[in-house]
Parts: structure tokens; sequence; C-alpha cells
């Protein structure tokens, strides 16, 4: 098996919008490199202090996957879809046609954890919407030499993730010992990232392997079909792999719609500003956070 090589290093840069009440938002994934990173959108990592969040908001074209690392988040969408997510839980939300939900923290600690944004293909863009929801103790995990894995999404060292992807995809977090060494396979094709979240880890083959610290994202190169990642130091470093099937379509892209043209991205704008065409519900829902803080 070829190890792929990092292809670039960015640093997570915080976001204006996340300000406020001890709420911060770091995007380590953005515009910038979406055409590498294609079928990823966006990967942020948040902390927000509860009783804070994002209020009742629209999404169309893609799915948002939120994955909690501490704390308690709470969702509400117009679906009638309302729920808790503590440490380790994921939610996995088909966006579709279109949807409106919010999003906040509760409880004593300040929530933190990571959403990220997956691109659908023009054919399924205007699906329903849906949700999956992982609870962590049913997510999949094993450990092998002192390395353990959770999946989030697809297959690692032979055990397989229930969450249904519309666009392929594997979702990974690891945790690796101190003096550990992985080489995790990536389908050959699809585009991959690290991001990490604690300790520090070598990604790469032999000569070329990159040091990769919390706060960054390496992405790797197309060419290989595996990654290989060794711990440094004597902590463990968890951090997470993703790897997805490009979908090679154009993207058209204005906040929280994410469409193949501008005619379409026009069509989303005037399609929940009038209530019609899968937004019909925005109408006359508002989410009990809403109600409760306006
Ligand atoms: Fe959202």
């Amino acid at each position: 098996m070829t190890s792929r090589s990092v292809r670039k290093v960015t640093e997570s840069v915080e976001q204006s919008e996340g300000e406020g009440d001890g709420t911060t938002i770091k995007r380590c994934l953005g515009d910038d490199v979406s055409d590498i990173v294609d079928p990823f959108l966006m990967l942020d990592e948040f902390t927000v202090n509860p009783p804070t969040g994002f209020p009742d908001h629209p999404h169309r074209g893609f799915e948002l996957v939120s994955y909690i690392l501490k704390g308690t988040g709470q969702h509400e969408d117009f679906m009638g879809n309302k729920g808790k997510l503590k440490t380790g839980d994921v939610q996995w939300l088909t966006a579709g046609r279109g949807i409106v939900h919010c999003e906040w923290s509760y409880g004593e600690e300040k929530a933190h954890g990571l959403q990220l944004w997956i691109n659908l293909a023009k054919d399924q863009k205007m699906q329903e919407p849906s949700c999956q929801e992982m609870l962590a103790e049913d997510i999949p995990r094993t450990s092998k030499e002192g390395i353990e894995v959770k999946v989030i999404a697809g297959e690692a060292f032979g055990i397989k993730s229930t969450i249904r992807t519309r666009t392929p995809t594997l979702y990974l977090h690891f945790t690796m010992n101190e003096g550990t060494t992985l080489n995790q396979p990536i389908p050959k094709g699809w585009n991959a990232f690290v991001h990490v979240l604690s300790g520090k880890a070598l990604f790469g083959p032999e000569s070329k392997e990159k040091l990769v610290i919390p706060t960054q994202t390496a992405i790797l190169n197309a060419k290989g079909d595996c990654v290989i990642a060794q711990n440094q130091g004597s902590d463990p470093c968890s951090f997470i792999l993703l790897a997805g099937q490009p979908l090679n379509e154009p993207v058209a892209q204005q906040g929280p719609f994410v469409m193949n043209t501008e005619e379409e991205l026009h069509q989303a704008l005037e399609d929940y500003k009038s209530c019609i065409n899968g937004f019909e519900r925005a109408n006359s829902w508002q989410s009990n956070f809403q109600q409760s803080n306006s």
C-alpha cells in the first residue's frame, strides 16, 4: 500500500459571527479549499456557552454532520425532529430540498464539537429532508495495538457504521496511544483530510511526513491508497479522518444554500422567502428555543 502525502496544512480561522457569550467558531475548512476536498464544503470546530446557540435558519442542497466532542447540545427542526445530543453523539442531517432548524447548547458546561458540511450530487439535492442520529454508545468502536477507532461513517478495523451516506463518505475518529503507528486504507480517487483535536502526529509516507497539531487540518494528496499516521509525543493523539467520493459538479453557494447554478441559488432564496417547494412548513413553524428567546 502507498501512503498519501500531505498536500496542504491549514490553520483554523476564528469566525467573527461566532463572537459573544463565550461562543467560538473556528473554520477548519472553508471555501478556499473546497475544490480540493470535494465533496466536503466546510468543517467548523465550535465551542458554545449554554444556553446560547444558533436560532432558526434554513439549509438546502447538502448534508450537515454534527459531532459533539464534549458537553450537550439540543436541536429542533420543522419536520418535527427534536432531541438532545450529549458527548460523543452524532446527528447526520440531510437538508435535501429544504430544512429550517435550530441548534443550541444547554447544561452546565460549554458544548464543544464539530460540524461538517457534505455536498449532495445534483440529482440528490432536492430529496426529502431526513435526519439520522447515532448515540455515542451506538457508534461502532474497536481498538487494535493501542489505537482506538470510532466509525461514524464507512468502515475501519473490520467494523462498519450503520449511517446511510448519500455521498459516499468515510468518517473516522482515531485516538492513538504513545508510540503507535496507523495504516488506514482510503478508497482510490476519494479526497481526504485529517483534523487533529489533541496531541500531535506525523502524517504521510516515510521521509515525506508532516507534523500536524490541534487547530490544524491536513489535506491529503489524491495519489495513494492509505494514510500512515505516527503519534509524536507522550500524549494520545486524537484526530478525525474524512474521505469522500468527489462529485465533480459545479458548486454555487450562498450562506446556507448550496446548489449547482446561480439560478438554482436564486430559486432557493425565493422558495425560502415564499415558503414553497420544500419550505412550506417554514410559514408556521418556530422552534421552542426561538419562541422562548424572542
Ligand atoms: Fe444549521
